[in-house]
């Protein structure tokens, strides 16, 4: 198969901001015009749905490959937040009058999964939030306590958007289906750079979605296991076999299926890549800046993922310049950048509001090279520097 071409940073930019989301592959883009061509509706049954319509099933299939599941297992949606909440608040309203009102998820998934818990909190389930070490990690002991007859849905992340740690859904999978709960990962950071195969996993429920894998915006999926319950939150028409109505998103669904397609060709080397750039990262900045730490290191994370928390810094003002300097990084997740409150993620991570504003979190993406880490390197010394001496001459001042 020809290699993917990827799409680089051709405004002399550095984005090392991959999980908040990825560029479009070269060849999704080269591809946009003729499927923004095939403009019908899928659902129709005239001429004009046949070429969206197949899109949409080659799709399916290259996307249940990927994850090693069946097509019809594969529910498209607008994306990661709208999966978690189409698994959580639909799982309660099926089964709240049920024995089974218990919930398990953790303090440090994404702001999708912990509102959807927080609305069915609102109404009547009974949730439970696992704590964190400092390192990022839950406390296997505490989670297999918490696990009884009324456990209705565990909802574990795969791996942290923030630190990049790897939750051990398997483990944790296999322990919930013990008590005869059901079980969702968020797996939308996972996708891409760990090896998933969901046939091996035997989650319930998964949630993924189409940009952080070099697609365009607008999917997401959801796997539900065969014969797994879902309640369908949009009324409406009867697409995804009136499990989610609405005409679907093919321009998006194609460039999905697209990179689904690649990917098992090329994600053990991109991973490799990644890890080799992000590790030398690491150990560069170590070595050329003080008083940097690495926060949810020495666990299993992902091999793309950085997060650093630098003293005599804030987050916002160091990424501003770096920004500034050409450079995109993000302090947290990018849904709360912007917001001056620190991430709540390294907050349930036991860091203090003062440590977790001087954090940074660096993604690599496919396109990463090692030019790039060596020259984003080199301006976060000097951006870190000027920032320190600012720092250091307002506390003079004061
Ligand atoms: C772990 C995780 N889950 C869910 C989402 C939400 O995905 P989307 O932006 O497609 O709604 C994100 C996005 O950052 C994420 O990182």
């Amino acid at each position: 198969m020809k290699k993917p071409s990827l799409s680089l940073n051709d405004r002399g930019r550095i984005y090392l901001d991959h999980n908040a989301t990825t560029p479009p592959l070269q060849s999704v883009v080269d591809q946009l015009v003729t499927w923004a061509h095939e403009w019908g509706n899928p659902s129709s049954i005239h001429w004009s749905g046949r070429a969206p319509k197949t899109r949409i099933r080659d799709a399916r299939s290259a996307i249940a490959k990927m994850l090693g599941c069946h097509p019809l297992e594969v529910i498209f949606t607008s994306g990661g937040s709208e999966s978690n909440n189409y698994v959580i608040k639909g799982f309660y309203e099926l089964h709240n009058t049920s024995e089974r009102n218990e919930y398990i998820t953790t303090e440090v998934e994404h702001p999708s999964v912990k509102k959807s818990f927080d609305d069915i909190e609102a109404r009547g389930a009974r949730v439970y939030r696992l704590k964190v070490d400092r390192s990022g990690q839950i406390d296997m002991a505490t989670y297999s306590k918490l696990l009884s007859s009324k456990t209705a849905l565990v909802s574990i992340m795969y791996a942290n958007n923030e630190t990049g740690s790897v939750f051990p859904v398997a483990e944790m999978c296999v322990q919930a289906h013990r008590v005869g709960a059901k079980f969702h990962t968020d797996a939308v950071q996972a996708l891409g750079k760990v090896p998933l195969d969901i046939s091996k996993l035997e989650v319930d429920y998964a949630s993924f979605a189409a940009h952080k894998l070099y697609s365009l915006r607008g999917t997401g999926v959801l796997f539900c296991k065969k014969g797994g319950q879902l309640k369908s939150l949009i009324s409406g028409g009867a697409q995804e076999r009136a499990r989610r109505a609405g005409t679907e998103n093919t321009l998006s669904i194609a460039s999905f299926g697209h990179v689904a397609a690649l990917l098992p060709e090329i994600i053990s080397e991109k991973n490799i890549q990644m890890k080799t750039l992000r590790d030398n990262m690491e150990a560069q900045i170590l070595n050329k800046i003080s008083d940097v730490q690495l926060t949810g290191s020495g666990v299993d994370r992902l091999p793309n993922t950085s997060s650093l928390l630098i003293e005599g810094i804030d987050g916002e003002s160091l990424l501003m310049n770096l920004d500034i300097e050409g450079v995109s990084v993000s302090t947290g997740a990018a849904c709360s950048s912007g917001s001056p409150e620190p991430s709540p993620v390294l907050l349930a991570m036991g860091l203090s509001r003062a440590e977790a504003q001087k954090s940074l979190r660096v993604s690599l993406g496919w396109s990463t090279t090692q030019a790039e880490i060596d020259h984003f390197v080199e301006i976060l010394v000097k951006v870190v520097t000027r920032l320190r001496s600012f720092h250091n001459t307002e506390k003079l001042n004061v």
